[in-house]
């Protein structure tokens, strides 16, 4: 059984990174799969204000608010999904703000251990990326976050990506990306 942690990181609720998620993480459970969502919206939390708690005896985040289920959800899956709108060029400042936090799954000595990441090596991250403008613009996130997560040690990663949607619900008519996201859904389940 697959366990999913889906981190909605888009201010807009129903929006299109919302369903283009859903598309993926409904194909997950319809494979068997479990999913928790957490739609960062409406969650109260910080980012990282480097306490460094989790580098100097502690395991986990030493800031206390609604992130920390979060975070152990993320911990406890075997599939990370991130959907974020591009805001400004890049992931959403809500992403962010919680990716910050994700300081607290590296070891103390992370610089130079072997096995920087508390999450081990086998868990999948999907981005799901969507976006106003053509697909011409910004690449691949994944690549300008790529050395963060390979420290993080997810090995897999996988992108989920529709472009020229603005509008809630535009991304439905963008047939293109939601079959890519149902069809990495049964990748990632073993059901394809
Ligand atoms: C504050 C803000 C900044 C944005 N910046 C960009 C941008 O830099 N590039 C782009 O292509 N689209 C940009 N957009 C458009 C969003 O990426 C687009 O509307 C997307 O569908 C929103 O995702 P959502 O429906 O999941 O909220 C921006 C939208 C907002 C509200």
């Amino acid at each position: 059984m697959n366990r999913v942690a889906c981190l909605l990181g888009s201010p807009r609720a129903g929006g299109n990174s919302d369903l283009l998620a859903k598309a993926f993480c409904d194909e997950v459970a319809r494979n068997g799969g479990v999913v928790e969502w957490f739609p960062l919206r409406d969650l109260r939390f910080k980012g990282c204000v480097s306490l460094r708690h989790c580098k100097s005896g502690g395991e986990t985040c030493g800031l206390k608010d609604d992130l920390n289920p979060v975070l152990e959800a993320v911990a406890a899956a075997d599939i990370v999904v991130v959907a974020t709108p591009i805001y400004f060029c890049n992931i959403s400042g809500l992403f962010k703000q919680a990716l910050d936090r994700f300081f607290s799954f590296f070891v103390p000595d992370y610089v130079t251990a072997a096995e920087p990441s508390r999450l081990g090596r086998g868990k999948a991250f999907v981005l799901v990326q969507v976006q106003g403008e053509g697909a011409e613009r910004y690449g691949n996130l994944l690549d300008q976050y790529g050395p963060a997560l390979d420290k993080l040690g997810f090995e897999r990663r996988e992108l989920i990506r529709a472009s020229g949607v603005r509008e809630v619900g535009d991304v439905v008519r963008h047939t293109e990306a939601m079959d890519d996201a149902t069809s990495l859904a049964r990748r990632l389940t073993g059901a394809a």
